[in-house]
């Protein structure tokens, strides 16, 4: 609730004092970079590098290229190879292996006339070797340290492979379940979507402030993508948001605004545009708004040719007046386009960009490269022994199979079907075609993780039961898409000797990620097909639902028993969902994107507006009112929502004074919870207000604060938030952050639609 205001120039600051503050280090191998590394000052180190660059090797620094990987190893591709052999590339991405990069970095350590280092980059999205859940899964725990802590590690794991940067944290906020990048983000609310993106920053660089980021274990993060990527028209990618400034302001910007405050060091440019301005060509977004009004001092990065695309944006006549465009925008460095390498002299001979703009871009790219220590040392990343070490541990192991359990939402239990424990002596019937299957669990943007050596559900299922009671039968009765009478009859047959069914569906894991939209986020036809005839031998059905978004789970929520919501898990994913199904973990995840009952409701969020004629949630049928002749406005499973196999209950909410004023003033609000059940578990308890009047129309609901609290069977604790006035704050008519005095509702709830513990306050003028 509390956030701590750092502005980032003090960040800077503190990033640069502490590395000028360090002795030098002893470099392992001497090199050109030593002879303007005397000056501790990283301001002064960069300007002496500055001053014995041509305008091309300036430019060349604001270059980024991909490598190809092979079966052997990263290949240079024809395109890069010669630019990197003259000095003039700056970062390359999607090298892996110590090897391979040690063998670029050398080409331009050694065979360059400058001798500048390299800068290392990979999206590192939910791990590297070892994969946590999908960002949106494991979002779902409301767990930040856990989250902190699956950051920290895949930055350890790919910096101990010779990575210095990830293309991540994604904090664009979702509200469409088309869009296949939900996946990558934190679902729908701007307050825990913030709160997660500073749990990712400060894991991945291994600090709240950078200072950690000289140690070659964390990674230099990048803010992605700004903005409003996930605002696409119609939930198709790479389309237009049309969005006020308003919406841009107080719902889409605050997870960037925080990764800043959280010292991330780069953003990336989304391919986007934003009312009719592609986000790489705005200077408005990455000038005026990201530098001047938020003082952030790292560097841009473009999306994968998002400075190319400007010409069929059709804001850029030729490449060259793109690279114009975002140069001028405020976008350091090309990704994979080559327009500055190729455009860029020729546009500063000719006047229109300055070289200036240029030394301020290239400044900020040597300046990380500097906090990295990568000019006292290029090769410091790079060591097989390392690497070796800080490879799917057994510790990150354990770490990944947490995550799964804490990111499994139970959407339904009937009757308390699960969990099925040892000693139950029941026969499950396993079905489904995610059942048996390694190679989807990871999900989209899984790094280098072995798809082989993920631990399928039926392994995870088979090893938790061995030497128990419980007899496990197995048939797939499908794949993904298809199915045949044969294959159906075959799982029907494995049921008759079962007394329940569990069944494992979803999504293929294409189908999610970066241009993966569905307009029918139902399980495919065969599945469904599948699941009618399971239902028809009358047995109890469990349907655990892989998927990177958020599905119509309406015929499954009305036809079977319980619904695991188990997203893409992972390395672990086998052993983390057996140990919610046999209740060795009592499942405490919420949901952080709301389940639509059709995809007619899309785009569907809790924290809508209200309109001028709301709907009564008790009688949605009633004429002219914002609602639909043909299903609720509510969704199936709200934000916030999620079971366990122990209920809680909230009581006593009291606020310490009625009213505070609308600037440095607090209320301190208390709730008694409480776990009525006989199982140990975590409870969400999460803060929504409600402000009546504003000068502009305000949300029905909004989240402003949340615990995760451990509750033992039958025991109460007290919980206390602090809501301070500046939480209140947003973007009003005069486009101003403030408080606005007046009336506030306020619940301590399990979920967003949970209207039962309501009270209200006062905001005071001053
Ligand atoms: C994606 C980015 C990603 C980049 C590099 C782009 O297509 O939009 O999120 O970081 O590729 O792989």
């Amino acid at each position: 609730m509390k956030t701590i205001l750092i502005p980032i120039a003090y960040l800077l600051t503190a990033f640069l004092l502490i590395s000028c503050g360090q002795p030098s280090r002893d470099t392992q191998k001497p090199g050109k970079w030593q002879s303007y590394s005397g000056d501790k000052h990283i301001a002064q180190r960069v300007d002496s590098v500055l001053k014995l660059m041509t305008l091309e090797e300036k430019i060349g620094q604001m270059t980024q290229f991909s490598a190809n990987w092979s079966i052997t190893g990263p290949v240079m591709s024809d395109d890069f190879q010669p630019y990197l052999e003259k000095g003039l590339i700056g970062s390359i991405f999607n090298a892996t292996s110590v090897e391979g990069i040690r063998r670029m970095q050398q080409i331009a350590v050694d065979s360059t006339r400058l001798g500048i280092p390299i800068l290392f980059g990979q999206d590192v999205i939910h791990g590297y070797k070892t994969i946590f859940p999908i960002p949106l899964g494991e979002a779902c725990s409301w767990d930040l340290a856990l989250m902190q802590r699956t950051a920290e590690i895949a930055a350890l794991e790919a910096a101990s492979d010779g990575i210095n940067w990830t293309f991540a944290p994604m904090v664009d906020i979702s509200r469409d379940a088309r869009w296949g990048r939900v996946m990558e983000g934190a679902g729908e609310d701007p307050y825990l979507g913030s709160k997660v993106a500073q749990a990712r920053v400060t894991g991945f660089q291994g600090s709240g402030d950078g200072s950690r980021l000289d140690e070659p274990t964390t990674l230099l993060a990048t803010g992605k993508h700004l903005a409003a990527y996930g605002a696409a028209e119609s939930g198709r990618d790479y389309n237009p948001a049309e969005l006020s400034e308003h919406t841009l302001r107080n719902v889409y910007l605050p997870p960037y605004r925080a990764a800043l405050e959280a010292g991330v060091g780069t953003f990336m440019a989304s391919f986007n545009e934003i009312n009719g301005i592609p986000a790489t060509a705005d200077r408005w977004l990455l000038t005026d708004i990201l530098r001047e009004e938020w003082g952030f001092k790292g560097f841009v990065v473009s999306d994968y040719t998002g400075i190319n695309e400007l010409v069929p944006h059709s804001v850029a006549r030729d490449e060259q007046h793109a690279a114009e465009l975002a140069i001028n925008a405020g976008v350091d460095m090309d990704m994979t386009g080559a327009t500055y390498i190729k455009y860029l002299v020729k546009s500063v001979e000719e006047g229109r960009v300055s070289e200036k703009t240029i030394d301020n871009a290239a400044r900020r790219i040597l300046e990380m490269k500097f906090l990295l220590g990568l000019f006292d040392d290029p090769y410091r990343y790079l060591n097989e022994e390392r690497a070796r070490q800080n490879t799917m541990t057994p510790e990150f192991m354990e770490t990944a199979r947490k995550a799964v359990a804490a990111s499994v939402v139970l959407l339904k239990n009937d009757n308390q079907i699960l969990p099925i424990t040892k000693e139950s002596g029941k026969t499950i019937a396993l079905i489904g075609p995610l059942m048996n299957d390694s190679i989807n669990l990871n999900g989209e943007w899984a790094g280098l993780g072995n798809r082989n050596k993920s631990v399928p559900i039926l392994k995870g299922l088979t090893e938790k039961y061995e030497g128990s009671d419980v007899k496990l039968l197995y048939a797939a009765g499908s794949t993904i898409t298809e199915t045949t009478q044969g294959k159906i009859a075959e799982a029907v047959s494995a049921t008759r000797r079962a007394d329940l069914i569990i069944a494992a569906m979803g999504e293929d894991f294409n189908w999610s990620g970066e241009a993966a939209v569905r307009t029918d986020i139902r399980l495919p036809e065969s599945q469904r097909e599948l699941l009618k005839a399971l239902k028809e031998t009358g047995k109890p059905i469990v349907l655990i639902t892989l998927s990177g978004r958020p599905l119509d789970l309406s015929w499954e929520d009305e036809n079977l028993d319980a619904i695991l919501q188990a997203w893409f898990p992972g390395t672990q994913g086998g052993h983390g969902i057996a140990d919610v199904i046999a209740g060795d973990y009592n499942p405490s995840a919420r949901l952080v994107m709301s389940f639509p009952r059709n995809v007619g409701q899309i785009p569907i969020y809790y924290n809508q507006k209200y309109t001028g004629r709301p709907v009564d949630l008790s009688n949605e049928k009633i004429d002219y009112k914002s609602s639909y002749l043909d299903a609720s406005i509510t969704p199936l499973y709200p934000f916030g929502y999620g079971l366990s196999y122990t209920t809680y209950d909230i009581s006593d909410v009291k606020l310490d004074k009625s009213s505070m004023k609308a600037t440095n003033d607090k209320i301190i609000v208390t709730a008694m919870l409480q776990n009525r059940g006989n199982m140990d578990g975590d409870m969400v308890a999460q803060l929504y207000i409600r402000d009546l009047v504003g000068s502009v129309t305000r949300p029905i609901k909004e989240l402003k604060g949340f615990q995760k609290i451990n509750l033992k069977a039958g025991e109460s604790k007290q919980v206390s938030f602090e809501i301070l006035s500046e939480d209140l704050a947003f973007y009003g008519i005069d486009m101003k952050k403030k408080t606005e005095p007046g009336n506030f509702k306020l619940w301590v709830a399990q979920n967003s639609a949970d209207n039962t513990n309501e009270t209200d306050f006062r905001v005071e003028q001053q």
